[in-house]
């Protein structure tokens, strides 16, 4: 089959001349004839500075591609940095798949590496691949290394939200919070919990679009490199084999990505990734599968924030394969990576190096994860808690519901000592939706008030339609779906309403009759919680985002254009 390439470089017409001309520069003539064109979609940026060493990722996977007759093409992409990026990165993620998506593309183009790390760059990579359908694998940055501080380690994000919770309870200084400062990033390398940067990487692994054994890599480590290099090789067979995203990505990939989520004790934020990437290849997923095939696996995987270690440790300790080696009997036999074989075909040799941080199936950290998924009155379309990040004696629970409109509603009134709260109120806290905020912000882990903090109390039931954080934890019910500025429920509740929450039962209900519920009106202070831009990409992304349990990719977007471009300019 003619390269893909050869519509822009093959003939000896005027067109052909001047696409080889401009792309000679010092080129060899048979660097236009025959030889896969690889593109190196790169996040790497200084404002993203768990990507910002993927410049040195990009040329080992240069060589590799090289080395296997292709031409390697620098294609640097828009980069979402986590903390940087405003009001939140989230917002970004779709722009980020269409621009990568179309210069996919736009470009004379046959494959491509994709090299991502923080939080949205993976994901918004693959909606991207997955939408032009070319041939595609991902390398993944891989995680810092442990940082520590006054002898203890330092989880990346994690303990951010312990050390301020510790300094507003007042058992931690202000001077010492500050010094902790420079311990966190301990090198280059994206979070080293099991933060969503940790947690995309290795489900990209388990869905087949990363060399099994890769993800988790230290980014430090010279492994990398070298699998950056095997990974460019690979990349130009996947060429010659026509290996694209949609002859090999099934149900059953998104099966074993969703085992894996569940065995890692993964980030919810997961959910609506891989629902969006399904979404761009036509494969069936709904949230219910993620209740259905995970939440029965067993963590097997002690990293915070639900756990100990840290994502070095993961590594040391045989990573992702033999945690899947544990499952293996979860897992779907058939379903294929990007080598070409089965994912279950890369188990044999996955030990358990170290089964403190990586248990055995026999002794899980905990013996049903996953994530699960809540339906009711609250949250007719769904609604996610992690469990395992929840504390055990408020999986089930009836509080009074103390309301805030927005974010900005919280932070003025959540420490005023009039507020009446006590232990066994649910937090709730709406208009921070896909639509409401806009971008579904990782605001749901609300910080609890000081007064409560300062009698003892750690956790509380919250409920929210934005997103938590994969380095937080708490008993935390998130996603919820319509969210609030989409017609939910929850824009009616009222404080003093009465909130149960029943993870056992999936329930999250708001305990007021039907006929009054539907009486109510959203109050005009909620209403003007929601989001309302102008222009641009906000106006565009308000317009045509869908909700939670759709994956909170915008309904055009959602499906392939395939790579075909039907015009030329010249
Ligand atoms: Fe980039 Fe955490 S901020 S991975």
């Amino acid at each position: 089959m003619p390269l893909r390439s050869a519509q822009w470089y093959g003939g000896q017409d005027r067109n052909a001349y001047i696409h080889r001309a401009w792309m000679r520069r010092g080129a060899p003539a048979d660097a236009f004839t025959g030889r896969p064109q690889i593109a190196i979609a790169n996040t790497a940026s200084d404002l993203t500075p768990c990507n910002a060493h993927l410049d040195e990722v990009a040329r080992s996977v240069r060589d590799g591609v090289h080395e296997a007759g292709g031409i390697p093409l620098d294609l640097p992409v828009v980069s979402l940095g986590e903390t940087n990026v405003r009001p939140t990165a989230m917002l970004w993620r779709n722009m980020a798949a269409m621009a990568t998506e179309e210069m996919l593309r736009a470009n004379p183009l046959d494959g491509v590496v994709l090299l991502g790390g923080c939080d949205k760059t993976i994901p918004s990579l693959l909606m991207a691949a997955a939408s032009v359908d070319l041939p595609a694998v991902v390398v993944p940055g891989g995680p810092m290394l442990t940082g520590t501080f006054r002898g203890t380690p330092l989880g990346c994000g994690t303990d951010v939200w312990r050390l301020s919770e510790e300094v507003r309870a007042g058992t931690l200084s202000q001077e010492q919070f500050t010094r902790s400062e420079s311990s966190m990033i301990r090198s280059r390398g994206h979070c080293n919990t099991m933060g969503t940067a940790s947690t995309m990487a290795l489900v990209a692994e388990a869905l087949g679009t990363v060399v099994p054994g890769v993800a988790g890599t230290p980014a430090p480590d010279s492994r990398l490199l070298e699998a950056a290099h095997g990974t460019g090789r690979l990349a130009v067979e996947l060429v010659s084999d026509d290996r694209r995203p949609s002859t090999f990505l099934t149900k059953g990939s998104f099966h074993n990505a969703i085992v894996a989520l569940a065995a890692i004790g993964g980030s919810t934020n997961a959910v609506v990734h891989l629902l969006a990437i399904a979404g761009r290849l036509g494969v069936e997923l709904t949230l219910d599968d993620f209740d259905r095939i995970g939440s029965r696996v067993p963590v097997l995987v002690d990293l915070q924030p639900a756990g100990r270690f840290l994502m070095e440790d993961f590594h040391r300790a045989g990573g992702l394969l033999a945690v899947l080696r544990e499952v293996a009997d979860l897992l779907d036999p058939r379903a294929l990576t990007v080598t070409g074989r089965p994912l279950v075909d890369h188990l044999d040799d996955a030990p358990i190096w170290d089964p403190e941080v990586i248990r055995t199936r026999a002794r899980p950290l905990v013996e049903e994860g996953g994530i699960a998924v809540l339906r009711g009155s609250l949250a007719p379309d769904g609604a996610l808690i992690k469990p395992a990040a929840a504390s055990p004696h408020l999986l089930r629970h009836r509080g009074r519901a103390v309301v805030f409109d927005s974010i900005e509603d919280f932070h003025a009134r959540v420490d005023d000592p009039d507020l009446d709260v006590d232990a066994d109120s649910v937090l709730v806290l709406r208009g921070c939706g896909p639509k409401g905020y806009p971008g579904m912000p990782e605001v749901a882990n609300m910080p609890l008030p000081t007064k409560l903090l300062e009698q003892g109390v750690r956790d509380m039931v919250r409920v929210c339609d934005g997103r938590m954080s994969g380095t937080a934890y708490g008993t935390v019910v998130l996603h919820v779906a319509p969210e609030a500025a989409a017609g939910g429920p929850l824009a009616l509740v009222r404080t003093g309403d009465v909130i149960s929450l029943d993870v056992e039962a999936r329930r999250i209900d708001l305990e007021v009759p039907a006929a009054e519920l539907a009486a109510r009106t959203p109050s005009r202070a909620t209403v003007e919680g929601f989001a309302d831009p102008r222009r641009g990409w906000q106006r565009l992304y308000v317009d045509h985002v869908q909700q939670a349990d759709k994956g909170a990719d915008l309904d055009f977007l959602v499906g392939s254009s395939g790579s075909q471009v039907t015009r030329e300019s010249h």
